[in-house]
């Protein structure tokens, strides 16, 4: 799914499909891109994608992997050609709506030429079969990312751009779409994915696990970690059905970090708006690699147990980065400023240091220190999650909540949720909204503080 522009774009064509097949003419290549600054080879043009139908059988000692990806999409340009992202494997077949298609590999792009081509507004699915053997594949800055082979399953976390490390996707955060997942493992291991486990079911030493996720989501945020782990159930607040899955082989106290879930719910959900998806819950490996963390829609997954802190910090993003998420990756402190200053609000919530406690001691550090850059509204490709965008970024909403006041403040953040709720936004609409909410002139404002290298003196 679109945001709304291009969705108004999209239901404007809609008679197209109505006239089907081989009607499409001969239409243009899609564009290997959508266009982001700082991934330019991220995602796709020319279509957008409804839904995945992901069916995978791992095996976990060998590391070989069997994928057969459903896609469904509406073409928004008249193509004759378009590309999904995938990275590594064989592939061994694609069909568009039936019919075997034409295909070829550059990098990371999986150019598709269906038999015919497709009208703007034509509805059409994309199945592609593919396999190989997976490893531990690693981001622009070295960082483990995508589909990663532990010795007792997979660990899967995608930010940016690693989902096409495991299943062909038009990977960017501007396309949301809803996702099934079908994942065949050998007896004993479990799956767990996005949403809500609607099937498990095992046959000749093999179970298959599938999870629902009905609600738009960005493929960084999808996952399908296999692994050791209990699902252990239990209920949010309204009935909130809570999944988390705990790596068998780690101590009883695995999971105290998670024992205040269900009030960090209650908490958020009387700050921001209510909850925004149809699950929660988390994944808790035994990764030696401690210390990744990645907020995977309804199911956040932690490489080791997890902190009090940071489980807040992953339950925030739910609301801001997962239902309100970046439009380009610049946008990544809309992300991590926010969950950073959420996790600051529940520890003064649960009686420990107050917000403006943790920005003091921030503002303190010294003009020189390395802690003030890369300024967080612009940190570059490579400094993606630089400790400025988490903690600079925090300090942003911290400032502005002491300059236009507490009702204002939280009266934004409440709107910048229900207002762009499964959308895609920039900082240009936030400093927008801000300047709507608090009838205050507030560009001199972000520029200090998110454009600007170094310590802000006077904003
Ligand atoms: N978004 C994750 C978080 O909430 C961080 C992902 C870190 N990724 C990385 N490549 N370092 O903290
Ligand atoms: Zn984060």
């Amino acid at each position: 799914m679109l945001v709304a522009a291009t969705v108004t774009l999209s239901l404007g064509a809609t008679p197209a499909s109505a006239t089907g097949h081989g009607h499409g003419g001969a239409g243009t290549p899609g564009a290997p891109g959508v266009g982001d600054g700082y991934f330019p080879a991220a995602g796709n043009g020319g279509y957008d994608v409804l839904h995945y139908g992901l069916e995978i059988r791992y095996e976990p000692t060998s590391r070989a992997f069997a994928g057969v990806a459903t896609v469904s999409a509406r073409a928004t340009d008249r193509l004759s050609r378009f590309n999904l992202d995938l990275r590594g494997f064989e592939v061994r077949s694609v069909t568009v709506d039936g019919r075997a298609a034409r295909y070829d590999r550059d990098g990371q792009e999986l150019r598709i030429s269906p038999k015919y081509g497709l009208s703007r507004g034509e509805r059409f699915t994309v199945v592609v079969r593919y396999d190989g053997t997976t490893g531990r594949p690693t981001d622009i800055e070295g960082a483990l990312y995508g589909w990663v082979s532990t010795p007792d399953g997979s660990f899967v976390a995608n930010e940016p751009e690693g989902a096409s490390t495991w299943y062909p996707v038009n990977d960017h955060p501007t396309d949301k779409a809803s996702y099934d997942f079908r994942i065949t493992v050998p007896a004993g291991k479990t799956a767990v994915a996005n949403g809500e486990l609607v099937e498990q079911r095992t046959k000749n030493g093999w179970t298959t696990f599938v999870w629902r996720a009905r609600d738009p989501m960005a493929s960084y945020l999808s996952t399908a970690s296999v692994g050791d782990y209990d699902l252990r159930r239990s209920t949010g607040p309204r009935g909130l059905p809570i999944i988390d899955a705990v790596d068998r082989d780690l101590g009883p106290d695995a999971a105290d970090g998670l024992a205040r879930t269900r009030e960090m719910i209650e908490y958020f959900s009387d700050l921001f708006g209510r909850y925004p998806f149809t699950s929660y819950g988390a994944i808790v490996d035994d990764d030696e690699d401690a210390g990744y963390a990645l907020e995977t829609q309804t199911r956040p997954i932690y490489s080791g147990p997890p902190s009090e802190g940071t489980v807040a910090h992953e339950l925030a993003h739910q609301w801001y980065g997962n239902s309100v998420s970046p439009a380009r990756w610049q946008e990544i402190w809309l992300n991590e400023g926010f969950a950073s200053y959420a996790e600051w609000l529940w520890e003064e919530h649960s009686g420990g240091r107050t917000a403006q406690a943790r920005f003091d001691t921030n503002y303190a550090r010294p003009e020189t220190a390395s802690f003030w850059n890369p300024p967080p509204g612009d940190p570059g490709a490579t400094n993606l999650f630089a400790g400025s965008v988490y903690t600079k970024g925090a300090m942003t909403l911290h400032a502005l909540r002491t300059k236009i006041g507490d009702k204002a403040f939280f009266a934004l953040l409440r709107s910048w949720y229900s207002a762009n709720r499964d959308g895609t936004v920039t900082t240009a609409d936030f400093v927008r909204l801000a300047e709507k909410v608090s009838k205050r002139q507030l560009d001199g404002f972000f520029q200090t503080w998110l454009y600007t290298p170094g310590k802000p003196t006077a904003w």
